[in-house]
């Protein structure tokens, strides 16, 4: 602008000299100001941006509405069941293995116990054990099983690929761990020690982890009730 000016100065005729103030007006302050909030406005724009942008980088949190889903298994009395026969009530569900020497009896006895002392509001609550050993959980084998932990207790198998789905939407890892010296049929499964509260309507609530005692179950529950 300066340079402009400068070179129109020039073409001007000296006879007639034009007032600086007219063609060139100083820089008004208030436009300065202008300029300067929308610089600012911009800063803070980009700087929003990349903080909304910035949880990608970092790992994302459990999704907790993406644990659960539904499910097509067969009970401990050989019955076909599907999620819709939970509905209504809260799901205490734990996935592991009857052969299981210590983990699985644990956590099913600190289950069966919670919804003791709940008493009467535990009859919202169905506890629910799914196995990750379909080869050798079958429905008369888990019944037997069941009897040890509480009397309402439902156990879910089904075929490798049923119970291998049921692990995916719950998010659950199991895997064969073969016994040194064993034979082939001998092995143990490595596996999610995980209790999982179900809500009415299928959604997760809350999970409980390997070692929570059978009071912590009870009040973690008490608090969906
Ligand atoms: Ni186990």
């Amino acid at each position: 602008m300066m340079a402009k000016a400068a070179k129109d100065k020039t073409r001007r005729p000296q006879k007639t000299p034009v007032p600086e103030a007219a063609p060139e007006k100083p820089f008004p302050r208030r436009r300065v100001g202008q300029i300067a909030v929308l610089l600012v406005v911009g800063v803070l724009a980009m700087i929003g941006y990349r903080i909304s942008q910035s949880p990608i980088d970092e790992p994302p949190a459990p999704p907790a509405a993406a644990i659960g889903g539904p499910f097509t298994l067969v009970d401990h009395q050989g019955r076909p069941r599907t999620w819709d026969y939970f509905k209504g009530r809260l799901m205490l569900v734990y996935f592991g293995f009857t052969f299981c020497p210590d983990v699985c009896p644990t956590a099913l006895t600190d289950m069966g116990d919670a919804l003791g002392i709940l008493g009467e509001a535990a009859d919202k609550v169905t506890p629910v054990f799914i196995t990750v050993d379909p080869d050798r959980d079958t429905p008369e084998h888990m019944k037997e099983y069941l009897k040890f932990f509480h009397p309402r207790m439902v156990g879910l198998t089904g075929t490798p690929e049923q119970t291998a789905a049921v692990l995916k939407s719950y998010k659950v890892f199991a895997a064969k761990a073969p016994v040194e010296g064993g034979d082939a049929g001998d092995y143990l499964m490595d596996h999610t020690p995980i209790i999982y509260l179900m809500g009415p309507d299928g959604a997760y609530m809350t999970h409980f982890s390997h070692g929570a005692s059978a009071e912590d179950i009870a009040k973690g529950i008490r608090k969906f009730l």
